[in-house]
């Protein structure tokens, strides 16, 4: 048997982690991440049928079943995940229609999946339906685009045609713009199937007053994404108290449009 800790995932995991700590993202036990993974990827690095033990989950999930996932801990902080990653992360699998969670490896010392495990899965089956590529679920709390909740219109329209004004790339990064949640309570069933409905028409889905969720094929790919909306946020934060005197013009986002063969969420664009 393989060496789980040596894996690729694993490897990328705890870069990921470590990187959003680093960017002030994942402040104490501040988000949390899930990464779909197939029997293939961890067969070898798995004592054939061990289950360290069954986790009830709370929900169903029957889209899910049998999928393995790769996901941090309740309570864990993202700057312990590389010296602890048996501690802070697990490997599950879902099974009985994903009301349960056979725990294959981690959790060491008694932990559990992350409080937004709802939201997790619901988001994976959402995106899984529109985007079969789709692997990687990403919470944290990056702070400009949280303090941008607290001034800016919540309108998804508005708030999303505000971050694409910021930066010439964001357009190009995520033209189907993002979805915004008012302010609900955290870690219930109910805010991952609202979070999951909105992850269904755009990958970014801010919470306010607490946070984003990304959604992508790799945690690359779903880091870059966040971090660019967070990027927008920031420009926007530093211009917002100041008369505006140039802007990206809807002709110009139209342009980008052409150029990069991306098609802006319908109606975002006059
Ligand atoms: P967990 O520690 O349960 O992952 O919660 C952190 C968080 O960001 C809640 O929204
Ligand atoms: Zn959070």
């Amino acid at each position: 048997m393989k060496d789980i800790l040596n894996a690729p995932f694993m490897v990328e995991m705890t870069r990921t982690t470590t990187n959003m700590y680093q960017q002030g993202w994942d402040e104490r036990n501040g988000g949390n991440i899930s990464l779909m993974l197939e029997r293939e990827q961890v067969e070898d690095y798995l004592e054939r049928g061990k289950v360290l033990r069954a986790i009830p989950t709370g929900f169903s999930a029957p889209e899910l079943e049998g999928k393995y996932f790769l996901v941090t801990g309740t309570g864990k902080y993202f700057k312990n995940v590389r010296y602890e990653p048996e501690e802070d992360l697990g490997l599950v699998r879902l099974t009985d229609g994903g009301a349960q969670a056979q725990l294959l490896w981690g959790f060491a010392g008694g932990g559990s999946f992350t409080s937004e495990f709802p939201a997790h899965m619901m988001s994976h089956a959402a995106r899984l339906k529109v985007d079969a590529g789709n692997r990687v679920v990403m919470h944290c709390h990056p702070v400009n685009l949280l303090a941008m909740t607290y001034v800016h219109d919540l309108d998804e329209r508005a708030f999303t045609r505000t971050l694409w004004q910021m930066s010439t790339e964001c357009l190009v990064v995520f033209p189907e713009g993002v979805n915004v949640l008012p302010w609900m309570l955290c870690g219930t069933a109910e805010i991952g199937r609202v979070t999951a409905e909105k992850m269904g028409t755009a990958r970014l889905v801010v919470w306010a007053q607490h946070g984003i969720y990304g959604a992508g094929g790799s945690l690359d790919e779903t880091f870059g994404l966040i971090e660019t909306a967070e990027k927008a946020a920031e420009v926007y934060l530093k211009i917002a108290h100041l008369p505006r005197r140039n802007t990206i013009t809807d002709e110009q986002l139209h342009l980008l449009e052409q150029r990069f063969n991306v098609k802006a969420r319908p109606g975002f664009l006059d």
